[in-house]
């Protein structure tokens, strides 16, 4: 969407993960300043976005939306306001139908959408400060007529407010997913192109709820040609730092969601972070290849249902490379030079994303990867062209 915001893909923090309803306004005032002072605004991570269910149940005598008073007393522009002080930005949650999916997930009262109210709200969350809006499809039902329809609905009513406010739509949750069909950059900045993620590897399922890292990856992979500066594929917000998911796996969400040039929205406690999970999230080189400002997502040059190899070429020429191996045991994943775009030299640099250490190749890029694991390496030397997808759409069986 020429918004002129979203250039890159969008970084920062949402409640819903580790929080769903539970949320007021000193969590989020705390979650700020924890991403200050951890460092992570100033690695990029500048949205500050309330999820659902911080609304009242009753517009006001004006029809206006409202914040739950008991948990936002100070109210929404006072919240921005903190915001903003701090340089960051301000994210909330809204749906374009009658409730929002709060009414599925939990006995929200509150649930009030935004639906023939468009125009209202919108100039309500501008007068808020807001600068992003994640607007929720909440309906089992709805066609994609319906639906792109409805989302243009904000689309022009917050561009008609002046405020650049990026907009973030999910036409697949509680929903039959008409998502992945169409490239919705025309509409929004980002898009989810799945079911809600979960705390899980694995959930066996690419069209359900809930999904796991590996299916939101299988599902994303190929929609890598609707990426672009202004409107990116969004695969939700991590579940990096929240447990269960093995340090191997929760590195490999992180690495993939960056070469996939997804939005990287945390949805851990920012309060209370390992250091372990800090290594991950502040990880500078994937940041760097995440925030590229060509704005490819990295397209499958090699790959099996058990791995993948990804090529996502950058604005200075070079190329990131991830190997995947989303197979259950360690194994040796090879690609070449040739295949991710490279050529016209005798030798390339490699730098890993995880390590920093710089190696050289004359051609073949290869690792030994662990089971769940991911390899990055970025790739410099010679001269840059599109990486070689094969017809198969990159099904194929590797070289490896
Ligand atoms: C849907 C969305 C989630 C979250 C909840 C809130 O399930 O997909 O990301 O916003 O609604 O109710």
């Amino acid at each position: 969407l020429d918004n002129g915001v979203g250039r890159t893909p969008p970084m920062g923090w949402n409640s819903w993960n580790t929080f769903f309803c539970n949320i007021n306004e000193q969590l989020i005032r705390q979650t700020a300043d924890s991403i200050v002072s951890s460092g992570m605004r100033d690695l990029g991570y500048q949205y500050v976005v309330v999820d659902d269910c911080w609304m009242s149940p009753n517009r006001d005598a004006n029809g206006n939306l409202q914040a739950e008073p008991s948990r936002f007393p100070s109210g929404m522009k006072a919240l921005g306001d903190y915001l903003h002080a701090r340089n960051l930005k301000f994210g909330i949650y809204q749906a374009p139908l009658d409730q929002t999916c709060a009414q599925y997930f939990d006995s929200y009262p509150g649930a009030t959408g935004s639906l023939g109210h468009e125009v209202q709200d919108a100039r309500q969350f501008a007068a808020w400060g807001v600068d992003y809006l994640k607007y929720d499809w909440c309906s089992p039902t709805g066609t994609i007529n319906e639906q792109v329809a409805t989302f243009a609905k904000m689309r022009d009513a917050l561009a008609a407010t002046g405020r650049p406010i990026l907009y973030s739509i999910n036409p697949n949750s509680i929903h039959e997913k008409t998502g992945p069909q169409r490239d919705w950059g025309d509409v929004a900045n980002i898009w989810r192109t799945t079911e809600d993620i979960t705390l899980a590897w694995d959930t066996g399922q690419t069209n359900g709820y809930p999904m796991g890292v590996k299916n939101i990856i299988d599902v994303t992979v190929p929609l890598a040609r609707y990426a672009e500066p202004g409107g990116f594929n969004d695969p939700d917000m991590m579940e990096v730092g929240r447990g269960t998911l093995t340090d191997t796996e929760q590195r490999s969400h992180f690495a993939m969601w960056a070469v996939m040039a997804a939005p990287l929205i945390a949805g851990n406690d920012l309060r209370s972070m390992s250091a372990a999970t800090q290594t991950i999230l502040k990880n500078p080189r994937l940041i760097a290849i995440n925030q590229d400002t060509l704005g490819r997502q990295g397209v499958q040059v090699a790959g099996d249902p058990s791995h993948r190899v990804l090529a996502k070429r950058l604005a200075n020429g070079d190329v990131a490379v991830a190997l995947f191996n989303s197979g259950n045991a360690t194994r040796t994943i090879s690609t070449t030079a040739a295949a991710i775009g490279k050529s016209g030299a005798s030798s390339y640099s490699l730098v890993d994303a995880w390590t920093g250490a710089t190696t050289t190749t004359g051609g073949t890029i290869s690792a030994s990867v662990p089971a769940h694991g991911t390899v990055v390496y970025r790739v410099s030397g010679g001269t840059t062209g599109d990486p070689q997808t094969p017809a198969s759409g990159g099904l194929a069986s590797a070289a490896s």
